[in-house]
């Protein structure tokens, strides 16, 4: 948790007090809080107290011109690593899952690009009312994640759920949903459908491969690594464990992934090796197809004698090779094939050849504007048959195949 920035929203209830603590304990772990009170919540702790535990300014007022100049509501939104509301009131649920936005906290929480993890706390009858069970079940299907209420004696007499997690459940819970890597206990149960490649391995290879000619020199493409890093993002936010083997992309690697960072397709192959098994792989590396055999360990010099002569060697066919493995095969093997004519013929062979489950067949044609942008219009191919998707952003295209991986798995 060491450097890392919670966001946390400070509810109107009377375990409000509990944040006063969860703050003391984030802090210890090296973890920056920034706080956030309610109008309710000032009427539970003051913010001076939590301006002073948690050493920050302490944030109450959408409206407040000189803040907005200075940073703006959406940018506090985007800065912090995780948004936490301690507690999560019966209002505070209601409003997230109405995607209300009319004070800091509800405008916050749907600015927000990063996981959000609420700690409900209320009156058992509140708690147990359909309106709040309907609210907390659409919070889930958006993929925010939850820790408690416990069921215990209640401030107001009264016995049964609805009793704030305690701190140290709180700072277990913060933990996990730091590290998307982690399937956790806490965070598995009700939230499997958000994460359902929780416990999942999938290895994904990136970007292009740098094959030397000698010291200084080398040859390579221009793929960006654009399209595996969405994927590998996508399938990061699906739960799975993500082993992310990738060559000098222009685009950074996602967080929350193992990256394993390579330049040739030799080391790309003993990567994705050393990384199985695996529950899948998608190979979207755009993997040079010949090295160059006779490379110097010497830089080349210009000669009167003539030019160098090049000879090239084939390198492995990574995808080709792992689609073919006997006792390590992954369950789904996904290729990616970029064409400009006869996109589903080309497609189909190549799945054939190489011995993969899936491609993914990207129209490359110059007209579409594939190659660089932002978006792409693919075909997914498999032993059923050719489906086209619409053109979409790659952010999408990633989306919308990991949501795929995850069902076929
Ligand atoms: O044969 P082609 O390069 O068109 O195939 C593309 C697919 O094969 C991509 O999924 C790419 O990552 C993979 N590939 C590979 N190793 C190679 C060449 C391609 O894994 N040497």
């Amino acid at each position: 948790m060491q450097g890392r920035t919670v966001l946390l929203v400070i509810g109107g209830g009377i375990a409000a007090y509990k944040s006063l603590t969860l703050i003391r304990e984030l802090k210890r772990e090296g973890c920056r809080v920034v706080p956030v009170l309610t109008r309710a919540a000032e009427e539970f702790v003051t913010p001076l107290s939590v301006a002073a535990l948690a050493g920050e300014e302490v944030h109450r007022d959408l409206f407040d011109l000189t803040r907005e100049a200075q940073m703006g509501h959406i940018q506090l939104s985007r800065d912090a690593d995780l948004v936490v509301v301690v507690p999560a009131t019966a209002d505070l649920m209601a409003k997230m899952a109405g995607g209300h936005a009319d004070d800091l906290a509800s405008t916050l929480l749907m600015a927000t690009d990063k996981r959000v993890l609420v700690a409900p706390a209320m009156n058992v009858r509140m708690w147990t009312h359909p309106a709040t069970q309907r609210n907390l079940a659409t919070l889930k299907a958006d993929g925010i994640l939850t820790v408690g209420p416990d069921e215990g004696d209640m401030a107001c007499g009264e016995f049964g759920p609805g009793r704030a997690a305690e701190p140290e459940a709180i700072v277990a819970a913060i933990r996990d949903a730091l590290d998307p890597q982690r399937p956790s206990p806490l965070l598995l149960g009700p939230e499997v459908a958000a994460r359902p490649l929780a416990g999942r391995h999938v290895i994904v290879t990136s970007g292009p491969t740098r094959e030397p000619i000698d010291p200084v020199r080398y040859i390579s493409n221009h793929s960006s690594g654009a399209q595996g890093t969405a994927i590998a993002a996508a399938l990061r936010d699906l739960g799975a464990r993500v082993s992310f083997v990738t060559g000098p992309a222009t685009v950074a690697p996602p967080d929350g992934v193992d990256v394993i960072r390579i330049q040739t397709a030799a080391e790309m192959r003993d990567a994705v090796d050393a990384a199985l098994p695996a529950d899948a792989a998608v190979m979207a590396a755009a993997v040079a197809d010949w090295r160059v055999a006779n490379a110097s360990d010497q830089k080349m010099k210009k000669s009167r004698d003539g030019m160098p002569v090049l000879q090239f060697a084939e390198n492995p066919d990574i995808l080709a090779w792992v689609s073919g493995l006997a006792d390590r095969r992954p369950d789904l093997v996904v290729g990616f094939a970029a064409e400009t004519n006869d996109v589903v013929a080309n497609a189909t062979a190549k799945r054939l050849r190489k011995g993969c489950d899936w491609i993914v067949a990207n129209d490359v044609s110059p007209e579409t504007g594939t190659f660089g942008g932002e978006s792409n219009t693919v075909t997914l191919i498999s032993e059923a048959g050719a489906e086209s998707w619409p053109r979409m952003g790659k952010d999408e295209v990633a989306r919308k195949l990991a949501g795929r991986i995850a069902e076929a798995l």
